[in-house]
């Protein structure tokens, strides 16, 4: 019997609110986080952990069946991505954020300006919607640095707490989009697969209902 395979993240804010919805429908897995996979005991589901990265595009060649993964992930790298569930937890919003004393007033203000970001083609559709144009500079972590080295101008990241930007004395200027943790599918899933995905998917139905 053919097993379907869950992608989590490996690392970081998502993994531990994956694990308890997994738990929480019942899929008990065997603590393997140095692993990169584990097999749930009671149930025909494989957990990968993964970087969220990575995530998108092995869903898009079916290397992984599903994800647990941020809705603004794939809004960067996987918009051809189904998703089939909103889970309510890792709430998080896209901003684009200046340094504290900027006298910021629109987002023209932008216009010519460097802008850092791990999200670069989020940024570019919102810089086109508005008509500025800008140069952006991709960096894959630490992004709040940015303009205290005098490498960017702006910058473009996850806000959840708001402590980063805080500590880093930014403020957040305009808001790109809202996230939260989603369950997403390959587009290449098997009948047997699918199977399996739909009891998961009405047992998380159930959790969420029940956590309301
Ligand atoms: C993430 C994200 C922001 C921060 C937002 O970074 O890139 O920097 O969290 O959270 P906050 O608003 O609660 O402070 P992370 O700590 O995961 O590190 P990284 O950017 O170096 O990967
Ligand atoms: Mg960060």
């Amino acid at each position: 019997m053919s097993k379907l395979r869950i992608a989590v993240q490996k690392s970081g804010r998502l993994n531990e609110d994956s694990m308890r919805i997994l738990k929480d429908i019942g899929i008990s897995i065997d603590n393997g986080k140095d692993q990169l996979k584990a097999s749930a005991k009671n149930f025909p589901v494989e957990v990968f952990y993964l970087r969220n990265g990575d995530i998108p595009q092995y869903l898009k060649d079916g290397v992984v069946d599903a994800a647990i993964i941020g809705e603004n992930v794939l809004i960067e790298k996987g918009r051809d991505i189904n998703i089939v569930e909103k889970l309510g937890f890792s709430t998080c919003k896209v901003c684009i954020a200046v340094p504290k004393a900027d006298n910021y007033s629109n987002i023209k203000d932008l216009e010519g300006k460097r802008i850092a970001t791990s999200y670069p083609n989020t940024v570019q559709g919102f810089l086109d919607e508005n008509g500025v144009k800008a140069n952006l500079h991709i960096i894959n972590g630490s992004v709040e640095i940015a303009p205290n080295i005098g490498l960017a101008d702006a910058i473009v990241d996850i806000v959840s707490s708001g402590s980063t930007l805080f500590k880093n004395n930014l403020k957040e200027v305009e808001t790109i989009l809202k996230s939260e943790a989603v369950l997403a599918v390959s587009p290449v899933l098997n009948e047997e697969k699918q199977a399996i995905l739909d009891k998961i998917q009405f047992r998380i139905q159930s959790v969420l209902k029940g956590r309301q």
